[in-house]
């Protein structure tokens, strides 16, 4: 068996979610679902990043305490994520006991190795980004104010000028350059791991690790009054929920094949900064970075001012969770940047799910009851689909090992198409019942019970359904549910085993109208 673990980035608390911070952690949950698919001891972690001048601002301007403000919000992301059904092991929250913990003795372990050292900084620092900023990283205002502006937030930066701890990360360039070298598939896809490659030949700063203007922070062992920079808090987590500072033997087994996804926002960060902490830290650098683009609303990154930021919960309840996890699972390529448009989500809910899944199965059923008497007969052995089926469990295979949900999805449905063609073909609804209509039923219905366990990453409650409706729960010798099966094998063409009941029901995914 192997292990597969998979992190997203922990949220900030400033505010609730959206369908942004969604987007990634769907994808980490099908990755995950799907992983424990094919017989991987799963490790799926999310959670919130709750300390920094940007959470303590917004609680300042909310009225809370910074603490107040980060139970609200943690609370906001564990509920939709409830919503949407993610299936993380662990939500871990930085300012837990065990964060703290871990935070100062991966820290503390930095700086014994002797990479950090007490300086001055002065320069710019981004809030909403909690980042530090050279002069060519911003850009000119265009209203004429004299303060240079942040490219992602297009706010001014502010000069910060305070004692600080700092980083070596300089001295990690070439060691980066080299892990990069021998690791060329380490960061994904290949033009962020180029992004990052540009990021370290342009030249490495050291970087201030802590703060002492900022009160809402994990304390620096070595120096009182400080609390470390949130960046070098937030990273941590994804070593402190394996157990690094509490159980070494677990932390072994689980790192570093990890999986991070993240967002180009923070390429910077988990492609440059992260690798060099671990190195510092006398730790191996993560197996792999999945960096993705951004879902955009009209063409623009959701934001407060914008005022086009979208929760999961407004589209929930026009979709349904499956119809809203099938959109942000195969609506856009991962990797680029993708426009999401409710219209657009309308279309690809009606086609995909209510006109080609949801009538295969309305279809079959109906088929079922009449020439059937209700009953699903078994597949034939030797099926026109029963090589396309091998093809499309192979294809989404790999497209899952690739971190690729749109592209295994988009097999799958190859599949669904296949098996209403099929129907077409032999129109079983004119024919007299007997061994000929018996085989072109029971092959649509080998067909949703393959498909019932490819799409189980992506549709929850509907591939269960769907499964009961074929028959297959309780059924007596079957798995109970598609998620039971096991992925190749369990998918091989024939496992529909005929004689069980088929049930009708009302339509799977209802077809939606746009008003
Ligand atoms: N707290 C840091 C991450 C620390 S990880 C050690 C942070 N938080 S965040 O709340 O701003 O979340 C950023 C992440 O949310 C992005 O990297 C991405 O995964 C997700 N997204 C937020 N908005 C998004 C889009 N509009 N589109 C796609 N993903 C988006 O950064």
């Amino acid at each position: 068996m192997s292990r597969y673990y998979v992190t997203t980035p922990i949220y900030y608390v400033n505010d609730a979610p959206h369908i942004g911070h969604a987007y990634t952690t769907l994808t980490a949950d099908a990755l995950a679902r799907w992983h424990r698919l094919i017989g991987d001891e799963v490790f799926f972690l999310t959670g919130t990043d709750e300390h920094g001048q940007k959470v303590a601002r917004a609680a300042e301007a909310a009225g809370r305490t910074p603490a107040e403000h980060a139970e609200l919000n943690a609370d906001r992301y564990r509920q939709a994520w409830d919503l949407l059904q993610i299936s993380f092991d662990d939500f871990i929250r930085t300012t837990e006991p065990r964060q703290i913990d871990t935070v100062q003795a991966f820290m503390q372990r930095i700086h014994d190795n002797g990479h950090i050292y007490s300086g001055t900084y002065e320069g710019w620092y981004c809030v909403p980004c909690e980042a530090y900023y050279n002069d060519d990283d911003l850009v000119e205002d265009p209203s004429g104010g004299d303060t240079p502006l942040c490219e992602i937030h297009r706010k001014p930066v502010e000069w910060l000028s305070e004692e600080n701890w700092f980083f070596r990360l300089s001295a990690f360039a070439q060691p980066l350059l080299d892990w990069y070298e021998t690791n060329p598939n380490a960061v994904q896809p290949e033009g962020k791991r180029n992004e990052a490659l540009g990021l370290i030949r342009g030249g490495l700063q050291d970087i201030s690790v802590s703060r002492s203007a900022v009160q809402w922070g994990i304390p620096v062992p070595w120096a009182e009054g400080h609390v470390f920079y949130v960046w070098y808090d937030a990273l941590i987590n994804y070593v402190t929920a394996i157990g690094y500072n509490s159980d070494r033997q677990r932390f072994e087994d689980w790192w570093p094949s990890v999986n991070h996804l993240l967002a180009k926002d923070i390429l910077r960060f988990h492609c440059v900064y992260w690798p060099a902490m671990l190195m510092a830290a006398g730790e191996a650098p993560p197996r792999q970075l999945n960096v993705h683009g951004y879902l955009l609303v009209g063409g623009e990154k959701m934001s407060k001012t914008s005022l086009n930021q979208i929760t999961p919960a407004e589209l929930v309840e026009d979709f349904g969770v499956d119809g809203f996890r099938y959109q942000f699972l195969r609506g856009q390529p991962f990797g680029p940047d993708g426009d999401f448009s409710y219209e657009g989500m309308v279309v690809r809910y009606n086609t995909d799910l209510a006109n080609n899944l949801g009538n295969l199965a309305a279809r079959v059923a109906t088929v079922v009851a009449k020439k059937c008497d209700g009953v699903g007969p078994a597949p034939d052995p030797d099926s026109p689909l029963a090589p396309i089926a091998a093809e499309v469990v192979a294809e989404a295979v790999r497209e899952w090992a690739e971190t690729s949900p749109p592209k295994a999805l988009e097999a799958t449905w190859r599949l669904v198409r296949e098996a209403n063609a099929h129907l077409e073909n032999n129109e079983p609804w004119k024919a007299e019942p007997g061994p000929a209509v018996d085989r072109v039923l029971g092959d649509a219905l080998e067909v949703l019970r393959i498909v019932a366990v490819l799409a189980s990453p992506a549709l929850i409650d509907s591939t269960d359904e769907l499964w009961r409706r074929i028959g297959l729960t309780d059924a007596g010798g079957q798995p109970n549910r598609p998620t039971d099966v096991r992925v190749p094998d369990g998918l091989a063409w024939g496992g529909y085993p005929g004689g069980v009941p088929v049930d009708k029901g009302t339509p799977l995914f209802p077809r939606l109208t746009t008003s």
